[in-house]
């Protein structure tokens, strides 16, 4: 067992902000448990289950996995292999969670995943169980608390700053339901653990209570605040500095790339009778090879889609995990250009591969939403797409995948948008720094999501 801190107390005491804080200073990791209660909430609600339903709930849990995943230091909560960490901070998942967290089945559920965590890694939990149930034997253990009314002000203003109408007597009013429910509940009510630090945070900052819990973890387990340097030091960025961008322009073989088109537009015709495909914004398609495609997706037959309308092969990245699967369909998936990419952890393999294959003259598909989207949705983007975009200097060429309904269906319209390109050199953006990355990424993300309706 590494370094363990439990941190719990009430809705709106300040745990993450606090937790967020202490962990950076330390190097340690930040597990938020009520992202966990949230994402088993989120999908509960996906699956149109009202969370009320206790003997419907806890039924569904055979369906639902989650998991976390660290990058740049920040928590992702994955739940069957969607990142939902933005969609679980919505009011109406709050309220699913406070109900379903009060579920025996639901918290254990969530116990192992948890406590795996905890072993493995120098840790700071905030919850309301972490201390009493989860973690039992933390070296440290913290309970934060303020007053009602200062939470409630401190959630108030919260709000106001981003334009929710909520009265303060509405805010107050739901902290002290949100207190009632964690502490009334049968299994692992809110309550201090008996070896807990009460730290009242109602007339103190948040500097004070991060250098009082800092202090504390000292004391207990010797740790030492990292030096900053130090602290990027143990997470080194992926190095780029011996890769040169793509030489684009490669010509392939020109005898083959008859036999592509002549193969491609026969195969176009066939799908243009299964489906009502239609092909918008194809000048923005270039004729020569080495882009990346960057799309949202719907279904597996999307790959295809995208190469349908470009006159070079195209190279897919795609989920390791699919080349788990049945013998043919991952002999099929290779022939057609796919290659395998361990997500979220910075796959070195898979990007050297991406550039290869765009130094090679052939396109590159990338999905950066990870996942299919069933809902048609656009998710939140990887960095992946902007990361070798900016390394390679290549243009990203946004994909809008449109499918009539939720499924791809014989004859229903289908609408494959082409946006215009997205050159990282228009952006100024030469090096993969971190900033320039998030650039990059949101720009195509937000094409993306433009060119799906
Ligand atoms: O801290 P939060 O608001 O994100 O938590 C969401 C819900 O999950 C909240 O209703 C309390 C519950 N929860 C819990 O029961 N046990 C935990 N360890 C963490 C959260």
């Amino acid at each position: 067992m590494g370094i363990n801190v439990a941190l719990d107390g009430p809705s709106g005491a300040g745990k993450s902000t606090i937790a967020k804080k202490v962990a950076a200073k330390f190097g340690f990791i930040y597990v938020d448990t009520g992202a966990l209660y949230r994402s088993v909430a989120y999908y509960t609600v996906s699956q149109g289950t009202d969370p009320g339903d206790t003997d419907k709930v806890i039924a569904g849990l055979a369906g639902c996995r989650v998991g976390l995943e660290y990058r740049e230091g920040t928590q992702c909560v994955i739940v069957n292999g969607e990142d939902v960490s933005d969609k679980i901070r919505t009011p109406e998942i709050s309220m699913a969670a406070s109900k379903t967290s009060a579920i025996p089945q639901v918290r254990s559920f969530l116990f192992d995943l948890q406590k795996d965590i905890a072993a493995k890694n120098d840790i700071i939990m905030d919850g309301r169980d972490i201390g009493t149930v989860v973690l039992p034997e933390a070296q440290v253990k913290v309970f934060l608390t303020a007053s009602a009314e200062e939470r409630a002000n401190r959630r108030f203003k919260e709000l106001r700053e981003k334009g929710d109408p909520s009265t303060y007597e509405e805010v107050l009013a739901d902290i002290n339901q949100r207190d009632y429910n964690d502490t009334h509940r049968e299994t692992a009510p809110l309550r201090k653990a008996e070896d807990a630090v009460e730290v009242d945070s109602t007339s103190m900052s948040p500097a004070d209570v991060i250098e009082t819990i800092a202090a504390l973890i000292t004391e207990r387990t010797g740790a030492q605040p990292v030096k900053k340097k130090a602290a990027r030091e143990r997470k080194p960025l992926l190095d780029f500095s011996g890769v040169e961008p793509v030489k684009r322009g490669k010509k392939l073989n020109p005898i083959r790339m008859f036999f592509y088109n002549l193969l491609r537009y026969i195969v176009l015709g066939g799908f243009k009778i299964a489906y009502n495909l239609k092909y918008e914004g194809k000048e923005n398609v270039p004729k020569d090879g080495s882009n990346i495609f960057a799309s949202n997706h719907r279904g597996y037959v999307d790959p295809v889609f995208i190469s349908l309308a470009c006159r070079v092969p195209n190279t897919f990245m795609a989920k390791e995990e699919l080349f788990h699967g049945k013998k043919f369909f991952v002999w099929i998936i290779k022939k057609f250009g796919a290659f395998p990419v361990e997500r979220g952890k910075g796959d070195m393999q898979a990007i050297n591969t991406s550039f290869e294959k765009l130094n090679s003259g052939r396109n590159l598909v990338i999905f950066p939403e990870g996942t299919r989207s069933h809902d048609g949705k656009v998710g939140r983007g990887k960095t992946g797409v902007a990361l070798i975009a900016a390394v390679a200097q290549c243009p990203v060429i946004p994909v809008g995948i449109n499918y009539e309904g939720e499924k791809l269906k014989f004859r229903k319209k289908v609408v494959i948008r082409f946006g215009k390109p997205i050159s990282p050199e228009q952006l100024k953006i030469t090096t993969p720094g971190a900033k320039e990355l998030k650039l990059l990424r949101s720009t195509v993300m937000d094409s993306i999501t433009e060119l799906v309706h």
